[in-house]
Order: structure tokens, then sequence, then C-alpha cells
């Protein structure tokens, strides 16, 4: 569908599940050669069974094994230019429980390892002298509060500034800097989400679902694939004058 993304190097972080996967599934379908990176991947840079798929370990919130990723693809791939920043975690708990740690969590996958692959993605960029695309998997959650979402809500309000920033920043040199909104979308950690979420409000996971399709103007939750669409669109060229915005993905739930 988009030609311009055959010759594409596509780093996708959070790739092994949900959104991330169908992110990379996405660029694959449109012959992007993508890695793959994340946490739950066994080993260090190699093929994978998809051909032009490539996976990687990476803990996105460490500074030095995401430069290093970053070297090794420019090395043995090429330059990566177009980045999707999917990897994240959640915690649930009310504001006045949540502990230290949970909001060190969220603030350093969410937050503080976006910044990182994106950083280190865009320097490449800006040595080379090349252009290229930044895509954010934020969510609702950047732009709104949420029950007991309290450190998330706060790690995913700072991947939008980020956007805003970096979108400023490398705007001259042609790197265009979006996010991703989605609202409820069928993945692994929204299931999650639905267990520890019921349990904090003394209601079951089935209750939730059925609170989240009701909340839903199209009538469905969103699937992984909703997501990836758009972001496909983001790394076209039919998005080249976007940049700096907060994409909602709702199914019509936000407006704003
Ligand atoms: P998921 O749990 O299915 O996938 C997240 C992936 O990130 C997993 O494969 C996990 O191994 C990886 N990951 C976690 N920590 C990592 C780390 N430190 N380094 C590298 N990889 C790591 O979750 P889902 O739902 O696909 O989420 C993807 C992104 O979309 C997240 O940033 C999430 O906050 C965001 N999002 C999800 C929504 C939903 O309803 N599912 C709504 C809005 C945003």
């Amino acid at each position: 569908m988009f030609t311009e993304l055959e010759r594409r190097v596509v780093l996708v972080t959070g790739g092994a599940s949900g959104i991330g996967a169908a992110v990379a599934s996405a660029f694959a379908g449109e012959g992007a050669i993508v890695v793959s990176a994340d946490l739950s991947h066994p080993g260090a840079l190699e093929p994978s069974s998809r051909d032009g798929v490539w996976t990687a370990r990476l803990d996105v919130a460490d500074e030095d094994a995401v430069a290093s990723l970053v070297a090794d693809v420019g090395t043995r791939i090429g330059l990566i230019d177009t980045v999707v920043c999917a990897a994240g975690i959640s915690t649930m708990d009310f504001a006045i429980d949540t502990t230290a740690a949970d909001w060190q969590r969220n603030s350093d996958v969410n937050a503080k390892g976006s910044f990182f692959v994106a950083k280190h993605v865009a320097r490449g960029l800006v040595a080379a002298e090349r252009p290229g695309r930044v895509i954010f998997i934020a969510s609702q959650a950047g732009k709104n509060g949420y029950r007991g979402m309290a450190a998330y809500v706060a790690s995913k309000h700072a991947v939008l500034g980020l956007t805003k920033t970096m979108a400023v920043e490398l705007a001259p040199r042609g790197i265009t800097v979006n996010a991703i909104c989605p609202g409820i979308i069928e993945t692994p950690m929204k299931h999650r989400e639905r267990i520890q979420g019921g349990a904090l409000r003394g209601l079951t996971a089935e209750d939730i679902a059925a609170e989240d399709r009701s909340q839903v103007p199209l009538g469905r939750t969103g699937q992984p694939a909703d997501v990836a669409g758009v972001a496909l669109f983001l790394a076209s060229d039919l998005a080249s004058y976007m940049t700096g915005q907060g994409i909602n993905v709702t199914g019509g739930m936000t407006m704003h």
C-alpha cells in the first residue's frame, strides 16, 4: 500500500506482544526491514523466521543497551529511519496507595525508555543528515486522568511532552515526531488491567470489559491492528506535514 515503506529500516520496541507485534507485522507486510526489540525476546540481534524481520532482546530502560542495539542495527542492517516506541508497562493502584517502586517502574519503561530509544535513533539520523519518523505509542492516559493509574498516567503525559519537544527540535532536520494515543485495545496488557482494575473497584474483569465496550461509540473495543494502521500512515509520505501530534485512536471515545 505504501511503497515508500519498502526501503525503510524500522525499529519497533515492545514488538513481541500486542500493539508492538501488530506494528512490526504491518511494516513487514509493507516490505520494510523490521527490528522487533523486546524484553521478552531471547537473545541478541538475529533474523527471525519471518522474512525481513529481525528480533533482539532489549530493555528500553537501559540506555547503554539501547545505544548498542541502534549501533548494531546500523552496522548490520542499515540506518534506522523509522522508530515506533511501543514497549510499555502499567501498574494499577489509587494515587494515595501507589508505591515509589511502581511510580519508578512506569516512569523508567514508558517515559525514560521511550526517550532513550527516540534519542539514539534521532542522533543517528541527525549525524547522517537523513530524514526520519519517530512514532510513540502514548495513550489516552497521556491526555486524561484515569482512576487507579496515577503512575502510568503521569508516565504517558511525559511521553506527549517529549513528543512535542522533539518535534520542534527535529523539524528542521526533516524528522517528524508524533504520538498515537490509543483508547481501549485488546492486548495482554489490557487483560491484566481489567483483572487488577476490577479488583480495586470490587468488579470482575468481565464487568470491566462490558463497561469498556459501552464507552466506545463505534461499538467495539480496538484491536492492535487498528493502531498499527495509524503507525503506517504516520510513517508514510501521506503524513509528511504532521509533527508534534497526539493522534487519538479510540473508536470515538474521546474527541479532543
Ligand atoms: P503488551 O503488554 O501486550 O505489550 C507490551 C510489550 O512491551 C511486551 O512485549 C513487553 O515484553 C514489552 N516490554 C515491557 N517492558 C519492556 C522493556 N523494559 N523493554 C522492552 N520491552 C518491554 O501491551 P500493549 O497493550 O500492546 O501495549 C503497547 C503500548 O501501547 C504500551 O506502551 C501501552 O502503554 C500502550 N497502550 C496500550 C493500550 C491498550 O489498551 N492496550 C492503550 C493505550 C496505550
